[in-house]
Parts: C-alpha cells; structure tokens; sequence
C-alpha cells in the first residue's frame, strides 16, 4: 500500500517523521512530494499511489485520471475546495478533511494580524487596543470557536454569526448570538472571516457587509480569498479612509491593495495559518490514522464526497 504525502507546502519535519511511523506501524509505504511547483510533479507522483495525504494542494480531473488506484484521499486541514468532490466521485475515491486539527493554529495567526493592524503595522505611531472592543466571528466553526476563546483573553466583547449554527449553541460558548449577520457588521469594530469558499459563500464578503461597520473597523480574513469581492472592498476603502484590512491569504489584487492602501492593508505572502509544528503534527496525523483506519476497517468518518 502506497501513501503519498504532496505537500507544496511542507509540513515541519516532526509532523513528517510522525507520519511515517504510523505509515510504517501499518505496513504500508510512505512516499514524499514536497515543494513540488509544476503539476506534472504531482501528476507522476501519484501514478501509483493508494492512498494521497495533500494540504492546499489541488486534486482536480486531471489528477484523478493519472491515479488509477487511489482509493482516499485526506486534506490534512479544514477546507477541500482545492479537491474536486465530482471528480473524486465518479473515479470512486473518498476524500476526507481533519476538522479542527489546525483550528487553533488559525486562530492565534488572526490575532498576530489584529494587534498588528491596530499598532498601524508597527509604524511607530499610537494605534488603538483590541480590549474593549467588539468582534464579530462570521461562522462559528472549529476556528472561530477558538477566536471567541482567544478574544475573550484580549477583553473584547465577542458576537457571532453563522447561517447553519443554532443561537442557542453560539450562547452556550459564552458568546453573543446574532439574528442577521447584517447587524453583527453593524455593531463589531472587527470581523473575523470563517466562512469555507462555497457556490453560497464566494464573492458575498463585499460592499453590503463591510459598508455597515464602524469607523475604524478592521476586517480580518483568515479563511479564502473567494469568499471576498475584491472589486467592491477596493471601491469602499477607498471612500473610507479609516477602514482597514489584514488577510492571511493573498487577494488576486494584492498589488492594488497595497498601492492604495499603505498603512491599512496587509497580507501574509503565503498562507500561514496552519502552519505551526503543532498544527502540522495535528493535522498530518490525523490524516494518516485516518488512511490507515480507511484501508484496513474501511472507516468513513470525516468523509465528505459521502
Ligand atoms: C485549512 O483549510 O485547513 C487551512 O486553510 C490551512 O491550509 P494549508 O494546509 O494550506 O496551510
């Protein structure tokens, strides 16, 4: 049995070495595609690979193809709109994510960024503090819970907002449960994105939403870049002066961004969320116990092209 771990971005070393010991506990052999940059690299790989452990890394048709006897494949992470679910499908391969693994890793990242974005990037200058401030978390998911944790320490006041999650459980977190998501923009000086890029969700982060924020809002995204209408929030912070905006994944029109907005804008050069020691060693193996549980007891948890 064949596992290949394809991570453009690797992993830290101690998450790979844990990896391979699960693999080899198991029988089965570990292959490593690491930094790989053209997709014929991933193409040839994974010819005869059983089983894929991949991060952001894209597994579309053409990958499916070219693996004639994948059987799974695991995203060591939370989001799987970079796999084909269609595709993974019909060529009869489940895929499965790690829900939470990273989630803290995440998390902590958003706060690197806010404390940034409210010193004015370090500029030197007298900022403003998160403690007494309201955030607003959109989608209370494995991350955002841990933003409301994490917020909770800095003294704010902490709202939430997501469409498939009762009140009553948002509450039960100790956190203020919205009725729309358009007065948590209205009343938070901070929104924190959690939303997975989805035919629902992409492009919906835009003029509507971010109009309604405060003076001196800051808007923080740490989920995908789709999710936000780039168009519209260029147009917006450029009538509003005094609104900022910090992002772990890089927008399409970063350049613009930062020609227009230097001071306000800030983005992380590659997504750096998960990436932690802890987070990778979490999430990497999760993912190998979970191919070993699937091939050896045929185990579907966390299978999601069900
Ligand atoms: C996730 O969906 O788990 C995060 O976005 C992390 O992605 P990464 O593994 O590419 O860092």
């Amino acid at each position: 049995m064949k596992v290949l771990l394809a991570t453009s971005k690797p992993f830290a070393k101690v998450a790979v070495d844990g990896i391979r010991q699960i693999m080899e506990e198991a029988g089965f052999e570990l292959a490593l595609l690491e930094k790989y940059t053209e997709k014929s690299a991933l193409l040839e790989a994974v010819r005869d690979a059983d089983a894929i452990i991949i991060r952001s890394d894209v597994i579309d048709n053409e990958v499916f193809d070219a693996a004639g006897k994948l059987k799974i494949v695991v995203r060591a992470g939370a989001g799987y709109d970079n796999v084909d679910l269609v595709s993974a499908t019909a060529h009869g391969v489940c895929v499965m994510n790690t829900p939470g693994q990273n989630a803290n890793a995440v998390a902590e990242l958003v706060f690197g960024l806010l404390v940034y974005a409210v010193r004015n990037l370090y500029n030197g200058t007298s900022g403003t503090e998160l403690m007494g401030k309201k955030i607003g978390i959109h989608a209370f998911g494995n991350v955002g819970r841990n933003v409301a944790r994490i917020a909770k320490g800095f003294g704010m006041d902490v709202y939430a907002y997501d469409a498939y999650c009762p009140k009553d459980v948002i509450e039960a977190a100790g956190v203020h449960a919205v009725d729309n998501v358009e007065d948590m923009y209205r009343t938070c000086n901070v929104i924190s994105l959690h939303l997975p890029a989805t035919d629902e969700t992409k492009g919906s982060i835009g003029r509507r939403l971010v109009s309604l924020m405060p003076k001196n809002a800051v808007l923080v995204n740490s989920a995908r870049k789709e999710i936000i209408n780039e168009d519209e929030l260029i147009s917006l912070m450029q009538e509003r002066d005094d609104l900022k905006f910090v992002t772990d994944i890089m927008p399409a029109a970063s350049t613009k961004f930062e020609e227009l907005f230097a001071g306000r804008y800030f983005s992380t050069p590659k997504k750096m969320g998960a990436q932690t020691s802890e987070a990778n060693v979490n999430a990497g193996l999760a993912a190998a116990r979970q191919i070993v549980g699937f091939i050896k007891e045929g185990c579907t948890r966390f299978m999601v092209n069900k």
